[in-house]
């Protein structure tokens, strides 16, 4: 059998999506779990590009000890300096340098010829090797590169001393065929090929990420780029879960291959870094949606009753989706709760454990049945609170058909209470409007959904938004039985980000 190496770039191409932007230490609580899920290589950031992602690297390379860390830089001194520097903790560090080899990035973006551009991959690889053993190198804009040039660019590298050749589809451009024939040639023509393991990079701007990557691995790469959900640069990046997922299911057509990934823990990473990020996973998406394995028609409904082949590919819990079960209602204590956390995979420490408890009832008083799938919700909320500025107090709106909609709303900071009221459009927009009176900033909406969690008259809402405040994207959730309290909520949580 051989293994297919699963180098994970959500840390770094995933948080290059607009509005992904995560913490050094929420990137060392994804990284942690994708060491659970078994990645091969945890690309954690892209060092030089600010403090916060040196410090990101550095925090994943101190503490992961299974996976391979990995730290971007471009063909420049000073960033393959700096990220050999956030990488000197590392158990198993790489560096992973790059370098555009098509014509239109060598006319445009560098002004440069083939020749001097040859010579800054070598200098680089060079260098790179230098500060780390384990270089991998990345000709940007492969697939649409002239072919001869990139296999001088590739062979020079491993020449260097790179060990991984990654074949980046950069601006999502390529198909199936396609990526499957540069393969094959990539392995024709470049003579000491055999010295690397060939990697593939896809972006999903025409919706194949995930298919080019298949392909590349039929055609010979060992190694792909995936992120999780597939967030990443515009399109995104191939998903991690419909890759793992495709090798595992379809062992007819990958046949003697395999990843080392533990499936069971891709809902639960899934889960994190929507969380994290404020990305809503679609429910058609693949393998993680909610409705991934639903099935509403009723001639599906029968079959799938009499045998689940029928209709399913693959079994849910084997991806780790779990059966939500009626659990706790307003009566439950805390032991119960605690123990349903635990068996729900959650560790939490007692200040989280103590104001998701607080949550919980605050809720469970609304909402009669607390099924898995809101105690999770709930529990993932309350996780990604840190001490929060302001805090919402308490609101009044007055609306109908008729009428101006008007918002009170009263907010805690600090100790101190401050209240406003104003007029907008909606109940919505004029609670957000007295919002921005007391915190005394304007954003403008970008985005904004409203999901209900489960289903049932008294299903908690969970509103996701994302603002332009000063040109930076920043997102919010919110959770609660009320709309609009789940709205006000969900904008604290943008406002809080920023305070
Ligand atoms: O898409 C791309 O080309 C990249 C490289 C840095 C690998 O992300
Ligand atoms: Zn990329």
């Amino acid at each position: 059998m051989e293994k297919i190496i699963i180098f994970d770039t959500t840390l770094r191409d995933g948080e290059q999506a607009p509005g992904a932007s995560m913490t050094p230490e929420q990137k060392l609580e994804v990284a942690l779990q994708l060491e659970k899920l078994g990645v091969d290589v945890i690309e954690a950031g892209f060092p030089v590009a600010s403090p916060g992602d040196f410090k990101a690297v550095e925090l994943v390379s101190r503490n992961i000890k299974k996976c391979i860390v990995c730290g971007l830089a471009r063909c420049i001194k000073q960033d393959i300096e700096i990220a050999g520097d956030s990488l000197k903790r590392a158990k198993h560090p790489r560096l992973h340098i790059f370098l555009a080899t098509s014509k239109i990035h060598l006319k445009y973006k560098f002004k440069k010829p083939e020749d001097e551009i040859l010579e800054l991959a070598k200098q680089a690889t060079r260098m790179s090797r230098k500060i780390c053993s384990d270089i991998e190198f990345s000709p940007e804009d492969a697939t649409r590169s002239e072919r001869p040039f990139l296999f001088r660019v590739i062979e020079a590298v491993i020449k260097e001393g790179a060990r991984t050749i990654n074949i980046p589809d950069t601006v999502g451009y390529s198909y199936p065929q396609e990526i499957f024939s540069l393969i094959t040639d990539i392995k024709n023509n470049v003579p000491n090929i055999n010295k690397a393991v060939i990697s593939i990079h896809c972006h999903d701007d025409l919706g194949m990420a995930a298919a080019n990557s298949l392909s590349a691995v039929l055609a010979g790469a060992r190694q792909a780029h995936c992120t999780i959900n597939g967030i990443g640069e515009r399109a995104g990046n191939a998903s991690l879960e419909e890759v793992v997922m495709a090798i595992k299911t379809r062992k007819d057509a990958f046949k003697g291959l395999y990843t080392q990934v533990n499936t069971k823990e891709l809902f639960r990473i899934s889960r994190l870094v929507s969380s994290i990020t404020d990305f809503v996973v679609a429910p058609n998406k693949a393998i993680v949606g909610r409705n991934a394995f639903r099935h509403e028609a009723g001639i599906h409904q029968d079959a799938i009753l009499k045998k689940r082949i029928t209709y399913e590919i693959m079994n849910p819990a084997d991806v780790g989706i779990p059966e939500s079960q009626l659990v706790l209602g307003k009566h439950s204590g805390r032991h119960a709760f605690d123990d349903r956390l635990k068996s729900l995979g959650f560790c939490l420490t007692q200040e989280q454990l103590n104001k998701a408890f607080e949550r919980f009832k605050e809720i469970a008083d609304k909402k009669k049945d607390i099924f898995d799938d809101d105690l999770r919700t709930i529990v993932e909320e309350e996780k990604r609170i840190v001490s929060p500025v302001w805090e919402l107090n308490s609101f009044e709106v007055h609306s109908g058909t008729k009428i101006k909609p008007e918002a009170t709303v009263i907010l805690n900071k600090k100790g101190k209470t401050l209240t406003e009221t104003s007029f907008g459009d909606g109940p919505v927009d004029a609670c957000f409007k007295a919002i921005d009176k007391i915190v005394g900033c304007k954003g403008k909406l970008e985005d904004y959904r409203l999901e209900s969690v489960t289903s049932g008259e008294d299903a908690l809402g969970q509103v996701s938004l994302k603002f332009n405040i000063e040109d930076r994207i920043i997102s919010g959730r919110g959770l609660s039985t009320d709309i609009i309290e789940a709205s006000v909520r969900a904008y604290l949580d943008a406002i809080n980000k920023l305070s």
